[in-house]
């Protein structure tokens, strides 16, 4: 359902942080009656009310898009009178201190399809509540601090919704007249509306068995159509890795009797954490070798894993407003990239998880949508579910735990739902407990929560032969973001080790103190002015510092490392992260530096130190596969894109694709020979080793097409005719689109045939074309979104089309003739009216205008523009276009 307002003239309500009120109103508990049938559902509220706040506040409820048939107090039907109906509201002027309210509407949920609140997905009714979608179901106080116990009673007919889900238990079921049936669900817990869900449907169903580390037995079950259900048993395996894992590692166990899962094709997110009823994109929870990649099993995993860990940081304790956001997902985060870590290699997924947080928050809190992860105003939520307050608010609380150490950390979190297990509460209510648990100061750190912005740390270094002393340097400084200016300095956790000429690691020691007792190479300085100094002592040789280990802090660092000491850390630092990030700096600089030779005409050429650096980084027989894969993934061209504005992205393109043909040209037999020893035999298998040999094989071979011979394209095209799994199937698939062939043609054509009846596939058959950087690429656009599978409401498809050209594809999304832009233009046009949330999400691309040149400006401005001017602009891509365009 569109959003009913008709005109763009009045801006949106921008909400403050500042203006939170507790409620005056609590629903305690709440029976929903919902009687789904085609054309119409009717739905049934009653709940029982009592006043909090003062004797004449009046009842305001929240409702949206839907036709109010009754309401009643005690039983007693209102008069017209007797309340008010808003657009979005409901008005009780004149209530009772503690009553029973019924409420009954109607509303089709198989016109929503802007996919919150109550709508139908291919045949099944399934709900999305978070963060405001329960206000599309009934009249509510939809608002998180309001949290009630939920019974819940649903009618369908039962040949078409045998399946009839929602939270907590079953407490009762049977036949109605007319071949229609009834299931009633009750969930013991109070929760807030946003956690309540509804499913019904012909579902298939995969069931398992857990018994808690104290013995209570749970019923695990994946619902899925029934075509699917072969791909159920990975997500399976990794909802019990994640109940282990936090027993194991949090203490935390599960506590219902019944633990769902449902997977739905048309999703606006990757998955949600419903109480005991998780619903999920059918990306985020199927997977099988032969239509999954090692990314989407390892994406499964994960997400199963942070829906399932919501349980407790999310659910149990839930955030008082939608400001505290990052409370349930910068933690929750935090909890599952630790779980990943724990089920894979932890150095690769710090790699990933930094990669990741670079490419997409670094730009969002550069961008005109920079916002702290406790945002302090939005006129839209659903536009603030970002990579900042989920990856850089799981940075903070990383860096919490670096800054607690694990055991703290740990007596923190405990304390945490000591004090407020069954509460809403505030992200300065969970800082509170680690510090009072640990005994640790935080007062400046809460900074990280108000402050938006990525904070620069620049570094220097001085080393004192006759003192034998280093001193390093810091100075910080955040620049303004919209809004906020002026900001003061963090409390930046900088992870430091020195490294000998040797290559190892020395014992660090602090001027003014004693002779450290353990031999700890790693030091964590506390930055905290805006420049300070640290000292070590006892460095009788030159050393190479390397800072920010593991990515202690989400800042940028500047050092004064020298070309030589990178190639030193590439070769030989201890922490594998920056081992990584060493030779990233040095491809990053040299490709920078290619980018001034094409701009001034000289010819390129490829430095000799870094080639063979790579060189010996691909020969080296020692180094685990799975590093050596992230070591030869050169920084993309959207990160590189940072470095520098105007952003020149065909120089980029092009200066990125001089290094990697110049680099396979060189180490050409090495990379086959690679490619050949990692051809893993049997059965597929994810498992670490696994994946880490297909990882590089994969990198080998597109290393090995830069060349374009007819040798290695036949090569390409065996391994894609030969797969038996979608990793290797697709990197080939990919691998060839790039390249000149025009063979290339059939496999397109041939996997279309094979795929075209699986919606998960065939979303990677468009993406793969919508990331080719060719000319041709313009036009095709256009006819992949007039394509027969082409579908405007399924968030994946479009996803699938939109995303990698415009996040990827940089060359033609910012074509200098500005089709790319208008091409974004028009499809967001087309949505908007459908989805807004997908929309307001894929238009923000364009926001990034002031990093390029002038002509590249005046059209992505003018592409903002005529969105703007659109009749009906949602308010969710008003919000984003306005603040774009500041
Ligand atoms: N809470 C969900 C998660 O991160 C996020 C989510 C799922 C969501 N669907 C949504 C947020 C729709 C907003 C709108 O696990
Ligand atoms: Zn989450």
């Amino acid at each position: 359902m569109a959003d009913s307002r008709t005109s763009t003239i009045t801006p949106p309500e921008t909400k403050y942080l500042k203006d939170y009120r507790a409620p005056d109103f609590q629903i305690e508990q709440v029976t929903l009656v919902f009687d789904l049938r085609e054309g119409v559902t009717h739905v049934r509220a009653t709940s029982q009310v009592r006043r909090e706040g003062a004797a004449d506040a009046v009842l305001r409820l929240d409702g949206h898009d839907m036709t109010l048939m009754s309401v009643a107090v005690d039983g007693v039907r209102l008069t017209a009178d007797q309340y008010q109906l808003e657009d979005h509201h409901l008005t009780l002027p004149h209530v009772p201190d503690q009553f029973e309210l019924t409420i009954e509407n109607e509303f089709d949920p198989a016109q929503n399809t802007a996919l919150e609140g109550l709508y139908v997905s291919k045949g099944m009714y399934c709900t999305q509540c978070e963060a405001e979608g329960f206000r599309r179901i009934t009249y509510f106080l939809d608002q998180p601090d309001v949290m009630a116990t939920y019974r819940v009673r649903i009618e369908a007919d039962k040949t078409a919704y045998p399946v009839l889900l929602s939270n907590g238990n079953n407490i009762e079921q049977g036949d109605l007249a007319d071949g229609r049936h009834y299931v009633v669900w009750d969930d013991p817990f109070p929760k807030p509306s946003y956690l309540f869900a509804l499913v019904a449907g012909d579902l298939a169903v995969l069931e398992d068995h857990f018994t808690t580390r104290s013995g209570a037995p749970v019923t695990l079950r994946i619902f899925v159509a029934p075509e699917d259900l072969d791909k159920c048993p990975h997500a399976m395996d990794s909802l019990k890795k994640a109940m282990v894992w936090d027993e194991q590692v949090y203490g935390l166990e599960y506590d219902l009797d019944i633990f769902n899962i449902v997977a739905v094709s048309h999703f606006n997110m990757g998955a949600m954490e419903n109480k005991s009823l998780n619903i999920f994109n059918t990306k985020c929870v199927l997977a099988k070798p032969e239509t999954a990649t090692d990314g989407d099993f390892a994406a499964v995993e994960a997400v199963v894993a942070h829906e399932y860990f919501h349980n407790w940081t999310g659910n149990r304790v839930t955030c008082r407003d939608w400001f505290q956001l990052s409370l349930k997902e910068g933690l929750t985060v935090f909890r599952d990239q630790e779980f990943s870590a724990d089920m894979g290699s932890r150095a690769v997924k710090r790699i990933e998880d930094v990669r990741i947080l670079r490419q997409h928050q670094f730009a969002e809190d550069s961008g005109p949508m920079a916002h702290p992860i406790r945002p302090d105003s939005y006129m839209e939520i659903n536009n603030f579910y970002t990579v900042t307050v989920y990856e850089k608010g799981a940075e903070v609380i990383r860096m919490i735990h670096t800054l607690l150490g694990p055991e703290k950390y740990r007596q923190g979190i405990d304390l945490y739902f000591d004090r407020h297990d069954g509460q809403a509460v505030t992200c300065d209510d969970f800082v509170a407990a680690m510090e009072d648990a640990s005994g640790v100061d935080l007062r400046q750190f809460r900074l990280w929560y108000s402050q938006a912005g990525t904070p620069e740390v620049t570094v220097s270094q001085s080393y004192d032969a006759a003192a034998e002393s280093l001193t390093l340097t810091f100075r910080q400084m955040t620049p303004d973001t919209p809004g906020q200016t002026d900001k003061k300095p963090l409390h930046i956790p900088m992870a430091v080790g020195l490294i000998g000429p040797d290559g190892a690691d020395i014992p660090l020691q602090l001027d003014g103190e004693n002779a450290p007792d353990d031999v700890a190479t790693t030091r964590l300085l506390s930055l905290t002015g805006s420049e300070q100094s640290f000292t070590f002592v006892g460095v009788k040789e030159p050393v190479v510092p390397s800072l920010l280990r593991g990515f202690s802090a989400p800042v940028k660092l500047k050092s004064d490392l020298t070309a030589a000491d990178r190639l030193f850390l590439l070769a030989h630092d201890s922490d594998s992260f920056n081992r990584w990030e060493a030779g990233q700096e040095i491809a990053a600089g040299l490709i920078m530096e290619l980018v001034d030779d094409i701009a001034a005409g000289r010819p390129l050429h490829l430095d000799d130190g870094f080639s063979s650096a790579m060189g010996k980084v691909i020969g080296d027989l020692d180094l685990d596969r799975a590093f050596k894969a992230e070591v030869l993934s050169l920084p993309s061209e959207a990160t590189l894109g940072q470095y520098r504005s105007p952003v020149d992205v065909d120089a980029i393109h092009q200066a990125r694709k001089f290094v990697r043909h110049a680099l396979a040209a060189t180490h050409e037999t090495a990379l086959q020979s690679i490619y050949n020893a990692c051809q893993t035999t049997g059965f597929y298998a994810f498992t670490p080793q696994a994946v880490a040999d297909r990882r590089l094989k994969n990198v080998c071979l597109s290393y090995l097409m830069t060349q374009e011979t007819p040798a290695v394209f036949t090569q390409s095209m065996a391994q894609f005719s030969n797969a038996d799994n979608m990793t290797d199937e697709i990197a080939a698939l990919s691998c060839m689109v790039n390249s000149a062939f025009s063979e290339t043609r059939d496999a397109v054509e041939s996997f279309y045939a094979k795929w075209r009846d699986d919606d998960l596939v065939l979303d990677k058959w468009f993406s793969v074309q919508a990331a080719v950087s060719k000319p041709e690429t313009q036009d095709l656009m256009r006819r992949l979104i007039q394509h027969p599978d082409f579908d405007w409401n399924m968030p994946n498809r479009v996803r699938s089309v939109v995303g990698p050209f415009c996040g990827q594809n940089l060359t033609c999304f910012h074509d200098k003739s500005g089709r790319g832009y208008a091409f974004l233009g028009d499809v967001i046009e087309k949505l908007d009216p459908i989805n807004p949330q997908i929309a307001s999400r894929l238009v923000q691309p364009l926001g990034r205008w002031k990093y390029y040149d002038a002509d590249r400006q005046k059209l992505m401005k003018a592409t903002l523009e005529r969105i703007l001017a659109l009749p009906n602009l949602s308010e969710n891509t008003y919000e984003i276009v306005s603040k774009s365009l500041k």
